[in-house]
């Protein structure tokens, strides 16, 4: 059986933990393969509302298994927060949930590094979520890390100790005024790691490998999205993993012929939280009628998300990047009540009109240029088949469709499991 992998195509936000839930029960392993607790995967059912940060959005379907691969970075103390919230559920989490023994884990120095970092930067700071991603990402490729496997060898305390020494130099280094008890933090840090220990451990490639041989139905869940990817995005303004397709054969160690479908989520209009450039940003009652609407807010740090209508030039290169199969529209509800709906289609860029992403898109580079289409009004929120949805929707899906060359198969009309429209 291939993997199917769902990526987010915009910068992140997009709705993936929605759309992982819809599909879970037409799947046996539902696996993260990149990113931490910088994500926020909300799920919406019976009138709850979850926000899961570390933990697979297939976590709530009872016949479903929950991987957390080797590309995932792990905050323990976060991780055992998000447990804790689940226990009102009364999961098998030990039977549910397994994790690789090769990702990487999140020391409370990476944290304050990261805030260290980003103070140094001044006007330049990336707009990290401060959850020590970056500076986990650097220990691992800088061969530094500590693995979850290293949990069950008796010597990672020395090799702790030394690493979180050297963060603390590092952190004297940037000079930033950060103030912090780390003992508090260590104390918090190794008590969590006790409730880290008492969960499965797999070796994840091999488990992937024999699942997929047994023929089980496996989704690959990716976290942020393609703009955010530190190849292929707004570099420096981007997360520190590989958020695109590719991320999540290094992720999970599955084989690039084994991926099968590839579902790419992305909303009707554009948000970014966070620094970097954003060419279709609104600054007028349009940009701040979609951010009430939409009820904009990060779900990991509550900051209020940037807002602009949809870039077209930017969703085809992240399909393009992705080999993406098939589309899923997000919130379409919000676009409701636009007498006209504008989609940038080009660049101006260096006095020329281009239709693909340049190497620099910031704002005195490149300016866009849109076509207008005309609106819908209606309330999309209570429909629940495609024959319901309004011409104007239908002409804006059928607009994309055609530029992006890839159908689009889900219409999402508002954030409840039940309000997802299929095509
Ligand atoms: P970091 O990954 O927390 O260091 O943040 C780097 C950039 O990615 C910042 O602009 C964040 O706002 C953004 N970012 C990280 N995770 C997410 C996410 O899950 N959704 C949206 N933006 C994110």
């Amino acid at each position: 059986m291939a993997v199917d992998l769902l990526l987010g195509l915009q910068w992140g936000d997009e709705g993936k933990g929605k759309i992982v839930d819809v599909l879970t029960k037409d799947y046996n392993i539902i696996a993260r393969f990149q990113g931490g607790p910088n994500a926020g995967h909300t799920l919406e059912f019976d009138g709850i509302k979850h926000v899961l940060h570390t933990i697979p959005s297939g976590i709530f379907h009872k016949d479903a298994l929950n991987i957390v691969g080797n590309g995932v970075v792990i905050d323990p103390v976060i991780f055992k927060r998000e447990l804790d919230q689940l226990e009102k559920f009364n999961l098998d989490i030990k039977n549910i949930l397994y994790i690789s023994r090769k990702a990487h884990l999140i020391l409370p120095t990476h944290r304050l590094l990261d805030a260290a970092s980003e103070a140094s930067k001044g006007k330049a700071k990336i707009g990290s979520t401060l959850k020590g991603i970056g500076p986990t990402y650097m220990d691992k490729t800088g061969r530094n890390g500590i693995r979850v496997g290293d949990l069950e060898l008796d010597n990672w305390k020395d090799k702790y100790r030394a690493l979180a020494n050297k963060h603390v130099a590092m952190i004297d280094f940037y000079a930033a005024e950060i103030e912090y008890d780390l003992d508090e933090l260590e104390t918090e840090f190794f008590a969590s790691l006790k409730v880290l220990k008492s969960l499965t451990f797999i070796d994840s490639e091999e488990f992937i490998y024999q699942a997929q041989k047994d023929g089980k139905t496996i989704l690959a869940e990716g976290a942020q999205g393609s703009l955010l990817d530190i190849d292929f995005g707004t570099y420096p303004f981007v997360t520190s993993s590989n958020t695109t397709a590719a991320g999540a054969c290094t992720g999970l160690g599955v084989a690039p012929n084994q991926i099968g479908e590839v579902y790419g989520i992305f909303k009707a209009y554009t948000t970014r939280v966070g620094s970097g450039p954003f060419p279709t940003e609104l600054f007028d009652e349009d940009g701040e009628t979609m951010g009430r609407v939409g009820n904009e807010f990060g779900a990991t740090t509550g900051r209020p998300r940037r807002c602009g209508w949809l870039d077209l030039v930017a969703l085809k290169y992240a399909v393009q990047i992705n080999g993406v199969t098939q589309l899923m529209m997000m919130k379409g509800d919000v676009l409701s009540g636009f007498k006209k709906l504008k989609i940038c289609t080009a660049y101006k860029y260096k006095g020329e009109t281009i239709t693909h992403l340049p190497y620099n898109i910031e704002e005195h580079n490149v300016s866009p240029i849109y076509t207008e289409i005309g609106g819908w009004q209606e309330d999309l929120t209570k429909m629940t088949d495609a024959s319901q949805l309004p011409k104007g929707l239908n002409d804006y899906v059928d607009f994309l469709e055609k530029e992006l060359e890839v159908p689009i198969k889900i219409v999402s009309v508002g954030p409840d499991r039940t309000q997802t429209i299929h095509r």
